[in-house]
């Protein structure tokens, strides 16, 4: 009988097990694949709700998503605007793309994002007498080690927040990555934005005193994550700020975005 030591049979069998297996991955990376995008769009609506403090836990995210429109505004006027599509729009991509942002630098990118889209998307949520009821804008930045990407709810008012949170981020879990910690995020809703204005709110060192005069636009530190803050307090002040959506705020107050 033939021996089943040879390198040839071994070769042959190490070749056929590749093959197997690559087939297998791929097929699986294939059919999978509308699968991850579904659960990543409804990950990404149920980030948008929550932001806007109206996430229930025991309902549908797409039935209660159906309440939420998507629109797309242009960060350069501060108006709505139809050149893109909102449905298909990348906007991580078109941050990227030279063509569809502008380079930012020193002084003018403190939330250190290098470019800025031309046209982000926004999500509006109207109350049942069909009247607007919650803002929810994509806000993003460098924190210590990554980008952190998420969302900012704010009332009707455009100045009183009603949730904040990041659905990807580099930073370390316990430290940076308390961002994520609910017991955080529950310390934004009812903080206000601006003064007069002017963007107030912040991420302090340390712990905000009640009784203090900015108590209203003060959030907690992270504890043993002050770099994180930092950026987190960065970012939410430079997208909330004029050359974020400021302009669009103020024209939507104005009932002229
Ligand atoms: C392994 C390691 C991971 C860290 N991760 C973070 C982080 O994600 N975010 C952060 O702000 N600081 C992080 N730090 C701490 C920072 O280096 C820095 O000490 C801290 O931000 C200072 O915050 P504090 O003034 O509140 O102590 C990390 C430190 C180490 C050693």
């Amino acid at each position: 009988m033939a021996s089943n030591d040879g390198i040839g049979k071994t070769l042959t069998v190490a070749l056929a097990l590749c093959i197997v297996c690559s087939v297998v991955v791929s097929t699986a990376a294939v059919v999978l694949k509308p699968e991850q995008e579904r659960n990543k769009s409804l990950d990404m609506k149920r980030n948008i709700l929550s932001a806007a403090g109206l996430l229930d836990e025991s309902q549908g995210v797409e039935e209660q998503f159906a309440r939420v429109s998507t629109k797309v505004v242009d960060l350069r006027t501060g108006e709505f605007t139809d050149a893109v599509d909102p449905a298909r729009y990348d906007q991580r991509k078109a941050s990227k793309d030279p063509a569809q942002s502008v380079r930012l630098a020193g002084e003018d990118d403190p939330a250190k994002i290098i470019r800025k889209e031309h046209f982000s998307l926004v999500y509006l949520v109207n109350n049942e007498q069909g009247q607007l009821d919650k803002i929810i804008l994509p806000i993003h930045g460098y924190g210590l080690w990554s980008t952190l990407y998420g969302f900012i709810g704010l009332e009707a008012d455009a100045n009183t927040v009603t949730g904040i949170g990041f659905y990807e981020h580099g930073e370390t879990a316990g430290l940076g990555g308390e961002v994520d910690n609910p017991r955080w995020k529950n310390i934004w809703p009812g903080k206000k934005v601006y003064d007069d204005g002017q963007v107030e709110i912040e991420v302090i060192k340390g712990s905000v005193d009640p009784a203090g005069a900015s108590a209203e636009h003060q959030i907690d530190g992270l504890a043993g994550a002050t770099l994180t803050s930092r950026g987190v307090s960065n970012l939410v002040r430079y997208w909330l700020g004029e050359s974020g959506f400021e302009p669009f705020l103020n024209n939507l107050k104005r009932g002229e975005a």
